[in-house]
């Protein structure tokens, strides 16, 4: 049973009017070798992939690594007005590595944020997607409007060190830094006092895209128009008719919701994994924070379970931990006195690449941070023992500051300069995607935010203030891009699938919980399947359990749907700190969050 979108009356898909040529087939015949043996066989690698070729796409070995294929495709900017000119997105094109008889198709895929690009993201990720989803699709990323290397992009500043200037030592780059009595009328006005900083600064750089991109630009710039792009994608590699496979971590649930609500008729196998619910993304202004405080159910319970593996590693692989140490409640209390005493006194960094300060905002975001990558846990840890020891703060200042600590970007292939504004091209897709506020109603105020945010920090007092600056998704409507686009895609969001998406939760996962994904799946109904692993870490970033990789697997490469509503699979991970065999899963990944390799 299909429901076709056509006939939906909330929605209207865009009109059909722009037909692409049909494609050129590049099945195979018997004649040419498949190609992925092609790929197998190393003395090939450096052929040019004349067998790639769809029409509109010039696939080349990548530069950054030539196991991938990099190319372009140009889209209508507005498919509703074929006049309005071209977009050029960026892919690339991680083959199947198996016989092209075995060979299924292309799998898209979208790694978060939103703002990250996924062609870049491709390089760290796509191999383990490619293994755990099967290895018999092609894994193709993109980077979406606005973002890396397709155009228009989100350029506002013009370059990496404007933006870093007028980010640094503001509450945008500090994030709340929260008083010892938040709920006192004193600490409220502490708060207070923040968010008027960040809505001016918001203000301002909302101007400055409004002027250097400019509004229209920016509407283009959302998850609606996302799912047509990807549309296109599927037709012009795969063909018309082609069944769109999916898989989406974080944001990118987002991205697989829409897809798979927008065009049920052309859904085919679709993963979601870490999941934001698309109702309330869509239809709930963000600062009223009904949708962070549904992400950030678990984020206690992720810390707790943090602090209790700490203690049992015991000193010699958690260095947190004492030997006096009775138990993680030692811990717990050694890390709060710490951020009390940064609150009090700010530290001082100086053996860093841009001398500065770690505030207790900064304490929060770095531990945040660290919750959503248990690989990353040994590593992170280290630092933040070292800073609480007061010998040195650096390391600590240089993660949370990294993406902004790196003034002399160098020029890439192509002539592509980074230009590292990723918190704005995080609100261009995002404000793209959210609410209007209409004519005579409410805006938020520094008032209104703060209190809903104490709200939040009634039941999260930890870090119930945390992320609402740390990830910028407020203030869209100081964004000139906020209800500019096309018609905004809003649900309903369940619409009947022929084949049901699988839902993937993790059970500390500190910023997209199981009551997320219980929500949605509930949404569903029978058009999907919810699979929870007893793991820590935020989407794909945690280590997945053989037991959940294999029901991936088995979907995506042999169609099979799992019978129960929910399958559980057991924790297989001993201590997180101490198991690091098992946790080796996302090393050149989490590496790359972490600063710790040249950017590419
Ligand atoms: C994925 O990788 C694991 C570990 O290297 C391997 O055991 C498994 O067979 C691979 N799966 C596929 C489908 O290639
Ligand atoms: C804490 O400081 C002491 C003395 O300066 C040093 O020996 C120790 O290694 C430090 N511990 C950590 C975790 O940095
Ligand atoms: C889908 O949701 C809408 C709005 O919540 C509801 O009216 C409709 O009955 C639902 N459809 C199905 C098939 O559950």
């Amino acid at each position: 049973m299909v429901v076709m979108s056509t006939s939906d009356p909330t929605f209207s898909p865009k009109s059909s009017g722009m037909k692409v040529p049909a494609r050129l087939k590049i099945r195979i015949g018997l004649v040419i070798l498949p190609l992925c043996l092609w790929l197998y066989w190393g003395p090939f690698r450096s052929m040019k992939p004349l067998l790639l070729s769809a029409p509109r796409i010039n696939w080349q070995p990548c530069v950054e690594d030539a196991s991938f294929f990099c190319g372009y495709l140009d889209v209508p900017t507005d498919y509703d007005n074929p006049s309005a000119g071209t977009s050029r997105l960026r892919l690339t094109n991680y083959p199947a590595p198996c016989p092209q008889s075995e060979r299924l198709g292309i799998i898209l895929i979208n790694y978060g944020g939103p703002g990250v690009p996924g062609s870049e993201a491709s390089f760290d990720t796509a191999p383990r997607l490619s293994n755990l989803t099967g290895s018999r699709h092609d894994i193709i990323s993109f980077d979406q409007r606005g973002l890396g290397r397709s155009t228009p992009k989100v350029n506002c500043f013009g370059s990496a060190l404007k933006y870093e200037m007028f980010k640094t030592n503001t509450v945008f780059e500090t994030t709340f830094s929260v008083p010892k009595d938040p709920f006192s009328a004193a600490g409220r006005a502490v708060l207070i006092e923040q968010q008027k900083e960040a809505l001016a600064l918001e203000e301002a750089q909302g101007a400055l895209c409004a002027e250097t991109l400019g509004a229209k630009a920016l509407g283009f710039m959302s998850t609606t128009t996302t799912i047509y792009d990807m549309e296109e994608i599927s037709k012009v590699m795969e063909g018309e008719d082609a069944p769109l496979n999916f898989y989406g971590g974080s944001y990118g649930t987002i991205v697989g919701a829409y897809l798979a609500n927008m065009l049920p008729h052309k859904a085919g196998k679709i993963v979601i994994d870490g999941v934001v619910p698309g109702d309330a993304w869509s239809n709930e202004h963000y600062d009223s924070q009904v949708l962070l405080r549904l992400l950030l159910t678990d984020s206690e319970k992720t810390y707790q379970l943090y602090l209790s593996e700490c203690f049992e590693a015991g000193p010699e692989h958690c260095p947190l931990t004492h030997m006096e140490d009775k138990s993680a409640k030692d811990i717990e209390k050694r890390v709060d006195d710490f951020i009390d005493r940064v609150e009090a006194q700010p530290l001082r960094g100086v053996k860093y690449s841009r001398p500065g300060y770690l505030t207790s905002g900064g304490v929060r975001s770095s531990i945040f941070t660290m919750l959503q990558m248990p690989e990353a846990w040994p590593r992170i840890t280290q630092m933040l023992a070292a800073a609480i020891n007061n010998s040195d703060p650096a390391p600590l200042m240089a993660l949370i500051y990294r993406r902004y600590s790196d003034p002399s970007p160098t020029p890439q292939h192509d002539g592509y300069i980074e230009t590292g504004q990723g918190e704005l091209l995080r609100l261009a897709i995002f404000c793209g995607d959210a609410l209007p506020y209409v004519e005579g109603e409410q805006l938020p105020t520094a008032e209104s935010i703060v209190d809903d945010i104490l709200v939040t920090m009634k039941t999260l007092p930890r870090f119930g203030a945390t992320v609402h600056l740390m990830e910028q998704h407020g203030g869209c409507h100081l964004w000139p891009g906020t209800g500019a686009g096309p018609k905004r895609f809003t649900g309903p969001f369940n619409k009947t699938l022929t084949t049901p998406a699988l839902i993937v939760a993790n059970t500390h996962d500190p910023i997209t919980p199981y009551d997320s994904a219980k929500l949605v799946k509930n949404t569903m109904g029978d058009s999907a399947r919810l699979l929870v692993q007893d793991v820590a870490g935020h989407s794909y970033l945690a280590p997945t359990t053989s037991c959940a990789a294999r029901v991936i697997s088995n979907y995506f490469a042999k169609g099979v749907i799992p019978e129960d509503a929910e399958t559980f699979c057991k924790r297989e991970i001993g201590n997180y700190f101490t198991d690091t065999s098992a946790l080796q899963a996302n090393p050149k990944l989490v590496a790359g969050l972490l600063g710790l390799k040249d950017s590419r």
